[in-house]
């Protein structure tokens, strides 16, 4: 991979309008209210994602804002993450009524009141100043489980300590691996629950380019030094701490990083990234313990297919060797639903909740995370689901 394509993932250049590149196109696949945007000015007002994400549009910086909310080039992929779950459709058996659904669910052996996760998410301060321990109070108070990205602009020590829910971290690769295991050290001694592996690398999003995306200089000083480069410093230029941010990161990963991971930690592994059943045995031949069927929410390449279109051949592939997860393109308790029917344990979410926390804080998060819960159940009950455990495939229409 070219270095520049991995520069926009770890923040140094980046930029664009959202769908601008063919005015032909419709620019969002998730835009109910696109213009109606003053009528959400309060948390509290919002009854749907798309509500959140007018009002973090409205609080966000447009930069920001359009780091989150865009993908990859034209945005096929990431408009396919939503149509593929519009596709599915839900057949409920009638007279099935129930009256008390059970969310809760364990993910990596550890309970969590629902399948809704929080995914690992870059740059959270640029977001909401409190950044990603905001984010972590909410998924404790939702207890449900937080993935903290080594991008999240704050250190190990700091997620690890802002609430008590259980923690994933997912891992960026720096190029010396004495920093690396020195990282993997903390994250061991600070009781995350799992490594995540991110093996989908690269970004291309023409807002970031255009909008020359990019941390402050003190940030990105803060998020070189939490993740253990302690040489850069606030007194360096910008264009060298930039320079150095470009050169650090592992491009080259291949599969034998996970035995050298394996070595240093004794915490179970998640590969996130999954597209194709052949790498999800692969992952399984290397003994990863997870997979998360993942395209990046469409940030990485763009034409790649939907994760949801993709679930079916991974489960039967591995479904009896790892557990499974989904993320991209999770907007409604109904697409939840459609995951769990599938196979997927739960799924991990990430604009939604990058766009509470834009919107509101702490409380944005929260209100996510109960918004698509209601929703959950709301479908539940229609499907005459007591318990997540008992959504399967039989709810859906075959096509
Ligand atoms: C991400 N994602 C991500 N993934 C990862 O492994 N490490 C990271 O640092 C980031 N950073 C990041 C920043 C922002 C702003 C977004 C929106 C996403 C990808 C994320 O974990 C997840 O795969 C997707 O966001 C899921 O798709 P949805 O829910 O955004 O449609």
């Amino acid at each position: 991979m070219k270095r520049r394509h991995f520069n926009q993932m770890m923040f140094s250049t980046a930029g664009h309008l959202r769908g601008s590149v063919d005015s032909n196109q419709p620019v969002a696949p998730f835009s109910p209210e696109e213009n109606n945007e003053n009528r959400i000015s309060h948390i509290d007002q919002t009854v749907n994602i798309a509500d959140v994400r007018l009002l973090a549009q409205r609080n966000m910086e447009k930069s920001s804002f359009d780091y989150v909310d865009t993908g990859s080039c034209d945005e096929y992929t990431l408009r396919d993450n939503i149509q593929a779950f519009q596709r599915i459709k839900v057949l409920p058996p009638l007279l099935t009524g129930v009256s008390r659904c059970d969310l809760s669910t364990v993910a990596m052996g550890e309970a969590l009141s629902m399948p809704i996760l929080l995914a690992p998410v870059a740059a959270q301060r640029m977001f909401h100043q409190e950044g990603g321990p905001a984010a972590v109070r909410a998924a404790s108070t939702m207890k449900t489980l937080y993935a903290m990205s080594s991008s999240v602009g704050s250190s190990v020590e700091e997620i690890a300590q802002a609430a008590p829910c259980p923690k994933w971290f997912q891992l960026y690769v720096p190029k010396d691996r004495n920093v690396t295991r020195k990282l993997i050290e903390r994250v061991n001694k600070s009781g995350f629950k799992a490594i995540v592996l991110t093996v989908d690398l690269g970004e291309w999003k023409d807002a970031d380019h255009r909008n020359k995306f990019t941390l402050p200089k003190s940030m990105l000083v803060k998020h070189l030094r939490d993740i253990g480069f302690h040489h850069i410093t606030n007194s360096m230029s910008q264009q060298d701490i930039q320079a150095f941010n470009e050169d650090a990161w592992d491009l080259n990963l291949s599969w034998d990083f996970i035995p050298w991971l394996r070595k240093h930690t004794h915490l179970p592994l998640l590969i996130k990234g999954v597209l194709r059943p052949q790498d999800a045995r692969q992952a399984v031949h290397y003994g990863a313990d997870g997979i998360i069927v993942s395209n990046h929410g469409g940030r990485r390449l763009d034409g790649m297919p939907s994760s949801i279109d993709s679930l079916p051949g991974i489960v039967e592939a591995v479904e009896n060797d790892v557990e499974i997860y989904l993320d991209s393109g999770i907007r409604r308790g109904t697409d939840i639903l459609k995951a769990l029917a599938l196979g997927a344990r739960a799924v991990l979410i990430g604009r939604p909740y990058a766009w509470g926390l834009g919107a509101a804080g702490e409380n944005g998060v929260r209100k996510v995370l109960q918004l698509l819960r209601d929703e959950l159940i709301n479908a539940m009950v229609a499907t005459g689901c007591p318990s997540v455990h008992q959504i399967n495939h039989s709810l859906l229409q075959r096509s």
